[in-house]
C-alpha cells in the first residue's frame, strides 16, 4: 500500500541539507506540507546570503510540493517556539515533527572543553525536547502525532571522541520512552531512527566508495513511514543506513536472585548467570521492570 502524507503538515529539523533535506523532500513528494527549518546557509552556493533552507523550499517546490522555509535554532526555547509558529501560520497546525538538527564537537573527552559537551547537548537532547515540546499541546488538541528522533549508534553503542554527542543522542532514548507512554493516550507517537548517510557530517569519515552506497534516502523511506496513518507503533527504534534496516531494543537478562546477605562475593559468584543474555527480555515500561524484580525477589526464583 502507497505511504501517503496528504494533507499532513510536517516540521523537519535541520533541513537545509543532508539527511534533514532529504527527509523533507521525501514528506513532501508523499504529499505533506513541510516546514523546512534550518539556521545554516547555503554553503556550496556562491551566493553567501542564501540560506540553506530556502535552497530546499526551492526544490520541494520545484517538484510540485508545498513548503516553507524557517531559520531559527532548536538549540533555544523561543526559536523552537517560533519554528513552531512559522509552520501553524503557513499551515495551520502540525501533525508531523522530525528532530533532524544536528551538530559534532568532537574530541577526546580529556581534551574536549566542557562549553562544547554543553553545546551538542544543547542542539540534539534540548533542542529535540524544546521543538517536540513546543508541537505537543498542538498534537494533544488535535489527538495526533508523529514525531521521530534522531539517535545514532554512538549513543548506542560508544563512538571514541564523542562523548557529548553519544551523551545527546542517548539522552533522546530516555525522552523517547518517556514520551510515548505520555503520548499514547492522545495518539501521538514517538519513534526514532539511527541513520547513517552520505552527507557534511560523514563526509570527512567515510571513504568514497562508502559513501555512494550510503544514500539519506534510505534513512528518509523509513522516517516517511514512521510518519505515516499506517504506522501505529511507537517507541521503536530503527537503525538505518545503506538500505539495511533495523530495529535496536534495550534488553535486560533473566538475572539471578540473590536471598541471603548482600556481598560483593555473593555478586561475583552469581555474575555469569546475572549477565548471561539468552533468555533477555525487553519490558513496556519501567513498571513492567519493577514488578519483574518485585516477582523474582518474591519467589525467590525467576520465571
Ligand atoms: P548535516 O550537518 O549535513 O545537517 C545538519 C543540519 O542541521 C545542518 O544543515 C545544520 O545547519 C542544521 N542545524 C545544526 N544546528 C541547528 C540548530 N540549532 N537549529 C536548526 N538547524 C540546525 O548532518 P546530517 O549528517 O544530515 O545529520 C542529520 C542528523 O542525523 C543529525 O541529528 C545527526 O546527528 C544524525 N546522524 C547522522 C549520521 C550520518 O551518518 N550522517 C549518523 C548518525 C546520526
Amino acid at each position: 500500500m502507497e505511504v501517503r502524507l496528504d494533507g499532513r503538515v510536517a516540521i523537519v529539523t535541520g533541513a537545509g541539507a543532508g539527511l534533514g533535506r532529504s527527509h523533507a523532500l521525501m514528506l513532501a513528494s508523499r504529499g505533506a506540507k513541510v516546514l523546512v527549518n534550518d539556521l545554516g546557509s547555503a554553503s556550496d552556493d556562491p551566493d553567501s546570503a542564501r540560506r540553506a533552507a530556502d535552497v530546499v523550499v526551492e526544490e520541494i517546490r520545484a517538484a510540485g510540493g508545498t513548503a516553507v522555509a524557517n531559520y531559527d535554532s532548536v538549540a533555544d526555547p523561543a526559536g523552537a517556539q517560533a519554528l513552531v509558529a512559522s509552520a501553524v501560520e503557513a499551515f495551520g497546525g502540525v501533525d508531523i515533527l522530525v528532530n533532524n538538527a544536528g551538530i559534532l564537537r568532537d574530541k577526546s573527552f580529556g581534551k574536549m572543553d566542557m562549553a562544547d559537551f554543553d553545546e551538542v547537548v544543547r542542539v540534539h537532547l534540548s533542542g529535540t525536547a524544546y521543538v517536540t515540546h513546543a508541537v505537543w499541546p498542538l498534537m494533544t488538541a488535535k489527538k495526533y502525532g508523529r514525531v521521530v528522533f534522531t539517535l545514532s549508534n554512538t549513543g548506542l553503542y560508544g563512538n571514541f571522541g564523542q562523548a557529548n554527542y553519544g551523551a545527546g543522542k542517548a539522552g533522546l532514548v530516555g525522552l523517547m520512552n518517556v514520551l510515548r507512554i505520555e503520548g499514547a493516550k492522545n495518539n501521538i507517537l514517538v519513534n526514532a531512527v539511527a541513520p547513517m548517510a552520505a552527507t557534511r557530517m560523514t563526509e570527512a569519515s567515510m571513504s568514497a566508495e562508502v559513501l555512494e552506497r550510503f544514500l539519506p534516502e534510505y534513512p528518509s523511506a523509513a522516517v516517511a513511514y514512521m510518519c505515516s496513518d499506517q504506522f501505529t507503533e511507537s517507541g521503536t527504534i530503527i537503525s538505518t543506513a545503506a538500505g539495511h534496516y533495523s530495529a535496536v531494543k534495550i534488553v535486560s537478562s533473566e538475572g539471578a536472585q540473590l536471598d541471603g546477605a548482600a556481598s560483593p562475593e555473593a555478586v561475583a559468584a552469581a555474575w555469569s548467570e546475572i549477565t548471561d543474555m539468552s533468555g533477555a527480555r525487553t519490558f513496556a515500561n519501567a513498571a513492567e521492570e519493577v514488578a519483574f524484580v518485585m516477582d523474582a525477589a518474591k519467589s525467590g526464583v525467576v520465571a
